[in-house]
């Protein structure tokens, strides 16, 4: 198990070129099982999801070429199997993005049902009521969810749930619809920028759906889907957090391969504490130059402020003049690094779904635990700015979701350095 060594106090300058988009590789990279031909995806990073993705669409019969560029050729050779086992689920959620299009193209799917993880319950009660709609027939066995549907109708779903849209959950629906006989409207649809790319990439690939950006996604059903070729869209979970990066050690770094349409709640939040954001010849300039203003924040679906740069934004905010406060309204348990801030020297309250956090002078070095891939990446931000050394444990979590997270902060002048520690425990 890696760790990352961080002495803080180097203030961040320089470029840095965000990777392709984790969120929207993935169930691009499941959606390609719908497709007739070679599927190409450009941009896809390399991180160990992307892996257990490959590795899961192997298991299902596809022969999937990875390219040191990043681009990953897809192509479906044997529809005979349908089973995503638990031993590849678990060490992956996104796994359950082979559900939609597995059952809309081989009429059949059986997919272990994921558990929990260090964010909360993940319940996927909201894919299947939608699949339902359309005519599947979906057990429990032996904690496999098994769907049958020898011909999926178009139908009107309303997928909301108790926290809003769900994201994969729209993937999953709207992928199943594609092939499926007459028109599907799904209402109250994900808005997520990775929901429109995988939009993007089906209709490229011969669908017909409209709307998707917007709670209301249209899908006509059609015969078939040719593969084809799709760059993925920048990772605006990976921009915000190295914009964060700047702002917390008071740096300047330029940003390339950013889209900033994706990232409006991010930067309005870190303009109104006090953070420079402007966009210059195709990358955008972030700085800050001194200490920060406190503020009010609450996680939301797309266009809302992400729940996947929260606990970055609290790193930053416990440095800031003041008491902010963080409602986390999507996953309300995702407070792991609440109690790692802490050690640190952070003052941060819990209450409920809000965390109340008094800025401090500074926050001190000391050995934290990563307990998923966000929270993780917020104790890095931490120790950037820490006095001393930070040691961040089980930096695995890290590497599902950032690449090369470490070298690129090293080519800002930060001071980190990996570890070798042995193997990766299973999960
Ligand atoms: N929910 C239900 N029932 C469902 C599905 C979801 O109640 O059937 C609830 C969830 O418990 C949660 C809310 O709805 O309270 C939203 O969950 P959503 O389904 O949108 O999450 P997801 O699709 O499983 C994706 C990202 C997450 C990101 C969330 C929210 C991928 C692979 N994962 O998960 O990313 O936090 O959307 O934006 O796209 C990450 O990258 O670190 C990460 C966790």
């Amino acid at each position: 198990m890696d760790k990352f060594v961080v002495k803080g106090g180097a203030r961040l300058r320089g470029e840095v070129t965000i990777s392709g988009s984790k969120n929207a590789g993935l169930p691009i990279m499941a959606a390609a099982l719908l497709c007739e031909g070679p599927t190409v995806i450009s941009g896809v990073p390399k991180l160990a999801d992307v892996s257990h993705m490959t590795d899961l669409l192997a298991d299902l019969g596809a022969e999937v070429r990875c390219d040191p560029d990043g681009r990953i050729a897809i192509e479906v050779r044997d529809e005979s199997r349908s089973h995503a086992e638990y031993e590849r689920v678990r060490k992956m959620r996104a796994s359950i993005c082979v559900l939609g299009p597995l059952l809309a193209k081989r009429k059949k799917a059986r997919v272990a049902m994921p558990g929990g993880c260090a964010i909360g319950s993940r319940p996927v009660n909201l894919h299947l009521r939608g699949l339902r709609a359309m005519g599947a027939e979906i057990s429990l066995e032996g904690g496999d969810i098994v769907a049958v549907a020898p011909m999926l109708k178009g139908t009107s779903i309303f997928l909301g749930g108790p926290y809003g849209s769900t994201v994969l959950g729209t993937d999953n629906v709207m992928c199943a619809a594609t092939l499926a006989q007459g028109r599907t409207i799904i209402e109250s649809a994900a808005c997520e920028p990775e929901v429109v790319d995988l939009a993007n990439f089906l209709n490229a690939a011969g669908a017909k759906i409209s709307g998707a950006g917007s709670p209301r996604i249209v899908i006509d059903g059609v015969e078939q889907l040719m593969g084809t070729d799709h760059p993925v869209i920048p990772d605006r979970i990976e921009a915000g957090t190295f914009m964060i990066a700047a702002a917390i050690t008071n740096g300047h770094i330029s940003i390339r391969n950013i889209n900033l349409d994706h990232l409006m709640a991010v930067v309005d939040k870190l303009r109104e504490v006090g953070v420079d954001v402007e966009s210059a010849n195709g990358s955008v300039e972030v700085s800050s130059a001194r200490r920060l203003e406190p503020t009010d924040v609450t996680t939301q679906p797309y266009p809302g402020f992400p729940t996947d740069l929260q606990a970055q934004l609290m790193s930053l905010l416990c440095l800031a003049d003041g008491n902010s406060a963080i409602s986390e309204r999507i996953f309300p348990d995702r407070f792991m690094h609440v109690a790692e801030l802490g050690r640190m020297g952070a003052d941060i309250r819990k209450e409920g779904y809000t965390a109340i956090v008094t800025g401090v002078k500074k926050l001190i070095g000391a050995p934290v635990m990563a307990s998923d891939l966000r929270a993780s990446a917020a104790l890095v931000l931490a120790g950037l700015v820490a006095e001393g050394i930070t040691t961040i444990n089980r930096v695995y979590h890290i590497d599902r979701g950032y690449e090369s997270f470490e070298k690129k902060l090293l080519a800002l002048g930060a001071d980190i350095q990996r570890v070798d520690g042995g193997a990766v425990p299973a999960e």
